[in-house]
């Protein structure tokens, strides 16, 4: 079968009615990590409606809340799978739309609502076309992108060894490139990330007094401060990494020390070695930090954490090649990486595969940033995602 001449733009054109209801329907009814009850039940009702094969539930993917969807090709060919993750952010829309969510706290605002969208328009596609289907398509619906914990649980339950998956790909809509086009880049395209607390613990007392007492709020401040040397003295300046403090506590009163003062915080890099060093780095240097100031400090590196995604060359060049017979070579580009991260970095650990990205941004004004509440996706980026995914999909399945 060939790769590049086969075109599903009519294909997806006839279903594009279908597809963007389905998107609105998930918008307006976001759930947040691991609360996905709705949205898988949509999902696994609609996979197995196309009549695929529908694992659901803990001991078979891994949470309560994903969905896995296998279809078997009547033609020999290999086991691909394509991950989409479905998950919402804690957040209260603000754009009026007519599929505005209708749950408070809660809002479709990464894409990931078009992530499922998508995902299942590909299956359903490829479902009504079994018979000249080649090999094994699994469609991985997975749980908690947002809180970074859905992947490895799907993994662990072995989503990727029954049936035994050799390729894995997936998409993000992003507002930084414009609908119609489709991101691919080899290497490093999204950052590691560490969760991590620093814990500093002094002695407290009258503020009027400091000398009697032992003050973590001093010690935490220089801590903080100096953090960053860890970056700019420590790391080679050729490798990108982050250290932030995102939250910080301590005390309830302006008159008195209190006993603790707690951070929390985030390391980002694209290199593993960068990771392990700031990791190590960080809890040496903070208790040293603190010691001097006469307190102790205690660093966590929390569970939340995945490595970078890496697209493997191979991988990264057969989404080109794909995305470019269908959508056309100059509506392919190769943006920079980020440092957001994303847990398709742990599938793309376990196996060879690619993450791209998928232009969204809305057409008649400047976007607005991922995570925010004004987050607006332009929904023509859909059908791109559907087609070249179908592509991308399609050649993969059909490789010697
Ligand atoms: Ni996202």
């Amino acid at each position: 079968m060939s790769k590049t001449t086969l075109s599903w733009k009519d294909e997806v054109a006839s279903r594009a009615e279908g597809l963007i209801g389905l998107r609105r329907d998930f918008h307006r009814h976001p759930e947040l990590s691991m609360a996905e009850r709705r949205t898988a039940g949509v999902i696994a009702e609609r996979l197995q409606a196309a009549g695929l094969e529908v694992r659901t539930g803990s001991e078979a993917t891994g949470a309560e809340t994903a969905v896995v969807g296998i279809l078997h090709g009547e033609r020999p060919g290999r086991t691909i799978a394509w991950r989409a993750d479905i998950d919402a952010l804690p957040l209260n829309e603000i754009p009026d739309l007519p599929f505005k969510s209708a749950v408070p706290g809660a809002m479709h605002a990464c894409g990931h609502d078009g992530h499922a969208a998508v995902a299942i328009t590909m299956a359903e596609i490829l479902a009504a076309r079994r018979g000249e289907l080649p090999g094994t398509a699994v469609f991985i619906f997975q749980p908690a992108e947002e809180t970074l914990g859905g992947a490895q649980r799907m993994i662990e339950a072995g989503v990727l060894d029954d049936p035994p998956v050799e390729k894995v790909y997936g998409i993000h809509l992003t507002t930084l490139l414009p609908a119609g086009q489709v991101g691919v880049r080899p290497g490093p395209v999204m950052a590691s990330s560490d969760f991590f607390e620093v814990e500093v613990k002094g002695s407290g007392g009258h503020g009027a007094y400091p000398h009697l007492s032992i003050d973590p709020i001093t010690a935490a401040s220089h801590i903080l401060i100096g953090m960053q040397d860890l970056v700019s003295r420590e790391i080679d300046p050729t490798q990108p990494a982050v250290m932030t403090i995102g939250e910080i506590k301590g005390g309830n009163r302006h008159n008195i020390i209190p006993e603790t003062a707690i951070m929390r915080g985030s390391i980002r890099a694209f290199d593993q070695q960068v990771r392990d060093q700031l990791v190590e780095r960080l809890g040496a240097y903070a208790s040293r930090m603190a010691r001097a100031y006469r307190a102790e400090a205690r660093v966590t590196i929390g569970g939340q954490c995945c490595p970078a995604v890496v697209n493997p060359e191979d991988e990264a060049g057969h989404v080109h090649r794909c995305a470019a017979g269908e959508i056309g070579e100059e509506q392919v580009t190769a943006p920079p990486p980020v440092m957001g991260s994303d847990d398709m970095s742990l599938f793309l650990q376990a196996r060879p595969g690619c993450y791209f990205w998928v232009g969204a941004a809305p057409a008649d004004k400047p976007p607005a940033p991922h995570h925010h509440p004004a987050f607006e996706l332009n929904e023509d980026s859909l059908a791109v995602g559907v087609r070249t995914g179908l592509a991308v999909m399609m050649g993969a399945l059909a490789a010697p």
